[in-house]
């Protein structure tokens, strides 16, 4: 059967690694107050807690019997107070847990978002947007658990345990022995179980993630959808998509469900121990009625903790195997590092490329030697066949990658020798594809310089005619526009990403122009923005439009990684060689539509 093809992204759960744990741990250090404060308020609460049974015995084997009034009044008035204190600490730690959890979530989010945006571009050419999404959505939420009750509970449960048997053995030593008997049974239980149960969880948690790249598929692809009309066969799909969800969600709820009565029933054995034994003992051995009872309400205790633990040791497996994956994400290095912490100071805007080749792939070399030099204020032409290297040549200078071979300099410095920011402060680029964030338009141009003022928004927006548009809009530039753009049109979204670059006024400019073609009314506005944006900077205009071209002072000709030709657009096409091809295949196709 015919499905799409949606890679899902599971976590792996291995053996616990103690390695990736320790480092987790690391991120509840600065919350180290806030977590002994926790334990502390459970425990006592804990303490409270297991003194109810035992003022229970006091009561029916000593106040009740001898007539002791006043006395049970007062017990029952502290037993009272007891409770309302158990409760108070009780909401304070749960309170105090959650925020601890919930900081160091932030904290991790925070430090993964300030990585990846530190990243080279090489890594995303490798690593899908939902890799990355998973990592520090899905798995950091999956660790929300451990930080949030995890290692608290775990601490407290523990104590739990010791204190009521504890408070058994004091009690009536034999009794205890006899009745934690039932505890290895429980064990055992509780092992033979709970790796079926983790195995079926996980099975459950992975065709939800299929659910989530499927849809994520299908809404980012709504409009080929919709335009195949394939919602059908997606429907189809998604049912069973949605069907596997179903099944295995329904997989692991029965075993859980049947766990829940199986402790019930150890329970209830272990009372029915206590009953029958105690019962033996109560006419040889001074076992008390109260004895009796109160033995049963720890033993309901008894087991909670016991249940809690055998999950803790559930939720390490599955943070372990997340923080894996977060690890290995902050532990990826950037490849583009400045070499010496010395800033691009001023410039004239020359830009000299070296013997510079180039490959993203060692198997397939890009670009072969390129040398040339742009001097200050010159617009330059990069033409050629799609793939034949126009916008890598603008990625190395933008150092996005770095050459294999060779230099790229500014103003006579090596770009490896500056520090990245105040490179890429000094170049503005324009991509093939203008991007829109959501927000509004006032906030799109502002991107790249915060502190713009309204009235450089606007007369930037002026200089390259997008004011026009924007103000016949609701809200004019308050409008908010969507991620992507979509409420604009293509020749709009341009024009707005030109009113981007020239408020950030960069000394080179790098225009990736778009091959979209829009209406002549646009495409007369486009032109005179361009011929605006380049005024009086060094430009890399990878054109399409013949005008762009023309204009240009230098015209390169890209064949398969090489320079082919150099020149001006009159002596190229006199040359009669690959320009003069480009230009008659482009300008009849021009003429034909
Ligand atoms: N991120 C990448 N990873 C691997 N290979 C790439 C990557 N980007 C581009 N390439 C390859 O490098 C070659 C040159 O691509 P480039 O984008 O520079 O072409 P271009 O001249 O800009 O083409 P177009 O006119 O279509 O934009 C192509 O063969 C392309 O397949
Ligand atoms: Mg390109």
């Amino acid at each position: 059967m015919a499905r799409s093809n949606y890679n899902s992204d599971e976590a792996v759960i291995k053996d616990l690694d103690v390695g990736q744990l320790k480092r987790l741990i690391q991120y509840l250090k600065p919350y180290r107050k806030q977590l002994w404060l926790t334990i502390a308020l459970m425990f006592a609460a804990t303490i409270i807690d297991s003194v109810s049974p035992y003022i229970v015995q006091l009561s029916i084997d000593q106040f009740i019997p001898n007539r002791q009034i006043g006395l049970l009044i007062a017990v029952a008035l502290v037993y009272a107070l007891a409770v309302v204190f158990s409760y108070i600490f009780t909401r304070l730690k749960i309170k105090l847990a959650n925020r601890t959890g919930q900081y160091v979530l932030f904290d991790l989010r925070r430090d993964l978002f300030d990585h990846v945006q530190s990243l080279s571009l090489n890594f995303f050419d490798n690593t899908s947007a939902g890799r990355v999404m998973v990592r520090i959505v899905n798995d950091v939420n999956t660790l929300n658990h451990l930080f949030t009750n995890g290692f608290v509970n775990v601490i407290s449960e523990v104590s739990v345990l010791i204190v009521i048997a504890i408070a058994m053995f004091i009690i009536h030593p034999k009794l205890a022995l006899v009745t934690l008997a039932s505890a290895p049974l429980f064990m055992t239980l509780l092992i033979l179980t709970r790796n079926e149960i983790r195995r079926r969880w996980r099975e459950m948690r992975r065709k939800v993630s299929n659910l989530n790249a499927y849809l994520n598929e299908n809404l980012m692809g709504m409009k080929v959808i919709q335009a195949f009309v394939r919602q059908k066969e997606n429907d189809r799909i998604f049912h069973e998509v949605i069907g596997d969800v179903f099944k295995s969600w329904m997989d692991a709820i029965r075993l859980n469900a049947a766990f829940g009565p199986a402790v019930s029933l150890v329970s209830i054995i272990g009372t029915a121990i206590v009953y029958w034994y105690g019962a033996k003992l109560l006419a040889i051995d001074g076992v008390t009625p109260g004895v009796i009872i109160s033995f049963s309400l720890y033993l309901d205790r008894f087991w909670q903790p016991v249940w809690m633990l055998s999950n803790f040791y559930n939720q390490l497996l599955v943070a372990s195997a997340s923080s894996e994956r977060i690890f290995e994400l902050l532990d990826q290095k950037p490849q583009i590092v400045s070499l010496s912490k010395q800033r691009l100071g001023q410039i004239e805007g020359r830009v000299e490329f070296k013997n510079v080749s180039f490959h993203y792939d060692p198997e397939k070399p890009v670009l072969k030697n390129i040398s040339f030099t742009a001097h200050p204020g010159e617009t330059i032409a990069l033409v050629g066949e799609t793939g034949s290297g126009k916008t890598t040549i603008i990625n190395l200078l933008a150092r996005f990658y770095d050459p294999v071979k060779g230099q790229v300099l500014i103003d006579g410095q090596d770009i490896k020798h500056v520090q990245l920011d105040s490179l890429r402060e000094k170049v503005g680029i324009m991509l093939q594809d203008p991007f829109i964030f959501s927000g509004t338009v006032m906030d799109n141009i502002r991107y790249g310089k915060l502190d713009a003022t309204e009235a450089e928004v606007i007369e930037v927006a002026k200089a390259v005619h997008a004011h026009d548009f924007i103000v016949e809009m609701e809200n004019g530039y308050y409008t908010e526009v969507n991620e992507g753009g979509t409420r604009l049109s293509i020749g709009q979204r341009q024009l707005i990403c030109f009113a981007r670059v020239l408020l950030s006024d960069p000394q080179i400019l790098i225009l990736d122009e778009a091959t979209s073609s829009v209406d002549t009314h646009t495409e007369i506005l486009l032109q005179k923005a361009i011929d605006k944006l380049l005024e009086g900077r060094t430009s890399f205009v990878i054109a399409h439009r013949l005008s762009t071209i023309r204009n240009a002072d230098r015209i390169m000709v890209i064949d398969r990684g090489e320079i082919a030709e150099v020149g001006t657009h009159e002596e190229l096409l006199a040359k009669q060689g690959l320009y003069h091809q480009l230009y008659t295949v482009q300008y009849e196709y021009l003429n034909a539509v």
